[in-house]
């Protein structure tokens, strides 16, 4: 038995890929490297010694999904692949609908035609929108404000009416607050292309000087210091999230939600803080206006998780400061460009 992962090209799942791989799972992975590098496939197989088939294909070509299947014995799917830039969405929202809803459901038609129903789906914290309270349940009413946000609330709709048609389909939807860190090796770790959009990315660049400094988006927030608030998960701990998720499938049909967050909000200042002092680095800033779209305060309630799935994050802040400064450090320009 083999577990499909989507994207894991990408940042979360190619840490996800890790995770499996160590735990004893098979797995094949299917990425575009629309937004990620072939070298990240060649650092999973250095960091486990494993061996897993790679398929660069795009989730919008069936033939080559229904080839997957075919090539394979898939029992579950961990669903990465999607694109995320919440600023390239509102300006090419078409490409988003397109690429994170068709290519979500050419996958799940292919997997019922083959007889795979359990699917494990990256969704996210956006679908809050702008929450009234903290912290975060998943009852919260859900809305969006960009096509990205969309994206992920519709598939999540899409998802529970499938199962509704058919309820030996077994869901986990997974709502990621912010992910940051990497790997312990520094060999895997976020990858951005061009400008970071978001802050951890940011901040390792302008402290290996590739950038000058840091904008502050807004120090006027009703938060302790004035700058937004966020629920920061380390990577592997969010991974590790998805294979508790994988074994609750195994004895329980149904669509679950559950937050992926360890809890506790941090503003950007202690953001920046906090990797000042374990990486012995300041970090030069400025504070600018609010980013539009941007909210004040977001950080999970992420009981759910811990009562029906048995996890929960163990990886504080410091660790996740020094995780990603390792990763900039070992890789100033992220994977070098390895074509494939
Ligand atoms: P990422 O861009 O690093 O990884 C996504 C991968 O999917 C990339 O390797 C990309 O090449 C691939 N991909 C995109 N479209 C594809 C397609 N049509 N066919 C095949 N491959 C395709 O992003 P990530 O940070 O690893 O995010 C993984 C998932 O988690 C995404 O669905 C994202 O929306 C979701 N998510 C991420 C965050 C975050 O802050 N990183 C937060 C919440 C949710
Ligand atoms: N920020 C800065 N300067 C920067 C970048 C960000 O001050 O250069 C601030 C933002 O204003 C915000 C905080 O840092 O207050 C976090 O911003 P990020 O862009 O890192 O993350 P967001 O919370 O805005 O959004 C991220 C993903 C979304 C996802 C959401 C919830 O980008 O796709 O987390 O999971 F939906």
């Amino acid at each position: 038995m083999t577990i499909l992962v989507t994207g894991g090209a990408g940042y979360i799942g190619s840490h996800a890929a890790v995770e499996l791989l160590k735990s004893g799972y098979n797995i094949v992975i299917m990425d575009n490297l629309s937004n990620s590098n072939f070298e990240s496939i060649n650092r999973i197989r250095e960091l486990t010694s494993k061996e897993f088939p790679f398929y660069k294909c795009d989730l919008l070509d069936r033939d080559e999904l229904v080839t997957i299947f075919k090539n394979h014995d898939i029992e579950a799917v961990l669903h990465f692949a999607g694109l995320k830039a919440v600023g390239e969405s509102v300006e090419i929202p078409l490409k988003y609908y397109h690429n994170n809803i068709t290519g979500t459901i050419n996958l799940c038609e292919i997997m019922a035609k083959h007889d795979v129903k359990k699917l494990v789906f990256s969704s996210s914290a956006t679908v809050y929108g702008n929450p009234d309270r903290v912290p975060i349940d998943e009852s919260f009413p859900v809305s969006a404000t960009n096509p990205y946000g969309r994206t992920k609330l519709m598939v999540e709709e899409i998802l529970r009416d499938l199962q509704v048609s058919d309820p030996t389909w077994k869901i986990a939807l997974l709502r990621y607050f912010n992910p940051i860190g990497a790997h312990k090796s520094g060999r895997i770790g976020e990858n951005p292309n061009g400008i970071p959009n978001n802050l951890m990315p940011y901040i390792t660049q302008v402290a290996i000087g590739k950038r000058e400094k840091l904008s502050v988006f807004g120090n006027d927030y009703e938060t302790h210091d004035g700058t937004g608030v966020r629920d920061f998960i380390h990577v592997i701990d969010l991974v590790k999230g998805h294979l508790k998720a994988l074994q609750y499938l195994d004895s329980n049909e149904g669509v679950e939600t559950f937050n992926l967050g360890t809890g506790t909000g941090y503003s950007v200042l202690d953001l920046i803080n906090t990797f000042s002092l374990v990486n012995k680095k300041e970090i030069p800033y400025q504070f600018m206006e609010r980013r539009p779209g941007d909210i004040s305060i977001c950080y999970a309630n992420p009981t759910k998780a811990d009562k029906v799935l048995g996890w929960r994050a163990e990886k504080d802040l410091k660790e996740m400061c020094k995780d990603s400064w390792k990763w900039q450090t070992d890789n100033p320009n992220g994977y070098d460009k390895t074509t494939y």
